[in-house]
C-alpha cells in the first residue's frame, strides 16, 4: 500500500562521492598525531574544508589556527591537505617545531612540477581560484613573480606575454574539468610554445565526482551537493549540475534542507564533495525520508582504489 503522506521519491545517489584518498589521509594524520603525542595537536587551517570534520577533531583535542605564529614552539602541528607555501615548513624548522604535513600527495606533485619548471627558467601560468589555500600554497613554492594566476578565459587575453616567452602552465587540483579545458585551449592558442604538464593536474577524485554528477543531473529534478561553501570541488559539482539545466543546491548538513524544495520533485540527485563524510549523506537521506518514501538507486561511474601512504613518523 502506498503511504500518501510520504509520496515516492527516486534518489539517484552518485558514486564516487564524498571522501577522497587525500582527505582520508589528512584526517588520519590528525587522529594518529593525537594518539601518538596526545592533545593538543595544532592544525594550521581547516584540515579539510568541512565543519563537521573539524568539529569532530576539535572534540578529540585538535586546535585549529590560521597561522603558525598561533602555535607554541613545543606543540605538534599539522599542515592541511591543501598544501602550504614553502615559508611555512621553513619557519617551523627555524622554530624547531614538530610538524606533520598532511598536504595531499597530488598537490605535492604539482608543487614539485612547479619547482622543476622554474629550474628550466619557465614562467608558470597557474590556473586556479584566487585566495584558495591550495593556490596560496602552490604559488608559495616558487620565487615571487615567477608564477601568474589565471582564473578565466578572459584573463588569458590580458596576459602580458608574447609567443616568444618561455611559458608553462599548471592547475589547481579541484577545478571544473570543462572550464579548465577551455582555459587551456585559450592558452595554447595564444601561446603555441607553452609547455603543458605531463599529466592532468585536476585530480582523479575531482574529475570522477564531476563525471558522476553529469550522469545523474539530466535525470534529476533537483541535485543536492553536500559540501562546504569554501570547498572548491563541492562548488564545482553544483555548477556541473546547473549547467546541465538542473536546479542544484549546496548544503552543509541535513538541517539546511527545506521541505518545500521537494515539491514537484520526483527524482532527486545526491552527491557529496571530497571533504564531506558519508555520515552527512546518511543524515540527509534520513531527513528526506521523513517526508518521502525513498527508492535509493546508486549511479556508479567509476571505482576508486586510491590510497596514500602516511608520513613515516605515523606509519605504524
Ligand atoms: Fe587530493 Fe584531490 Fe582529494 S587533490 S585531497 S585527492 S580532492
Amino acid at each position: 500500500t502506498v503511504d500518501s503522506s510520504r509520496p515516492a521519491l527516486t534518489l539517484l545517489i552518485a558514486a564516487p562521492r564524498g571522501f577522497c584518498a587525500g582527505v582520508d589521509r589528512a584526517i588520519e594524520i590528525v587522529e594518529r598525531a593525537l594518539a601518538k603525542y596526545g592533545a593538543p595537536v595544532y592544525v594550521r587551517h581547516e584540515i579539510v574544508h568541512n565543519r563537521f570534520v573539524v568539529n569532530t577533531l576539535k572534540a578529540k583535542g585538535a586546535v585549529f589556527v590560521e597561522e603558525l605564529d598561533e602555535v607554541p614552539d613545543d606543540a605538534p602541528v599539522v599542515f592541511s591537505a591543501h598544501g602550504v607555501p614553502k615559508s611555512v615548513p621553513a619557519e617551523a624548522q627555524r622554530r624547531e617545531m614538530l610538524y606533520l604535513d598532511a598536504t595531499c600527495p597530488l598537490v605535492s606533485k604539482v608543487h614539485r612540477q612547479a619547482e622543476r619548471l622554474i629550474e628550466k627558467d619557465k614562467h608558470i601560468l597557474f590556473i586556479g581560484h584566487a585566495g584558495h589555500p591550495e593556490v596560496i600554497g602552490t604559488m608559495g613554492q616558487v620565487p615571487e613573480g615567477s608564477m601568474t594566476l589565471v582564473e578565466t578565459v578572459e584573463d588569458v587575453a590580458n596576459l602580458p606575454f608574447t609567443e616568444h616567452d618561455e611559458l608553462s602552465f599548471l592547475t589547481q587540483t579541484t577545478l571544473s574539468v570543462d572550464d579548465t579545458g577551455k582555459i587551456v585551449a585559450a592558452l595554447k592558442e595564444r601561446f603555441p610554445q607553452i609547455v603543458a604538464p605531463r599529466a592532468e593536474d585536476i585530480c582523479y577524485a575531482t574529475s570522477n565526482r564531476q563525471e558522476a554528477v553529469k550522469r545523474i543531473a539530466p535525470a534529476s529534478d533537483l541535485v543536492l551537493v553536500i559540501g562546504a561553501p569554501n570547498s572548491s570541488n563541492s562548488l564545482r559539482l553544483v555548477e556541473v549540475a546547473e549547467r546541465l539545466g538542473t536546479d542544484a543546491r549546496l548544503i552543509q548538513r541535513a538541517s539546511d534542507i527545506q521541505r518545500e524544495w521537494f515539491e514537484g520533485v520526483g527524482t532527486l540527485g545526491l552527491t557529496a564533495g571530497a571533504s564531506a563524510p558519508e555520515t552527512l549523506v546518511r543524515e540527509v537521506i534520513a531527513r528526506i525520508s521523513q517526508w518521502r518514501e525513498i527508492d535509493e538507486q546508486p549511479v556508479t561511474t567509476a571505482e576508486e582504489k586510491m590510497v596514500f601512504k602516511l608520513p613515516r613518523e605515523l606509519a605504524e
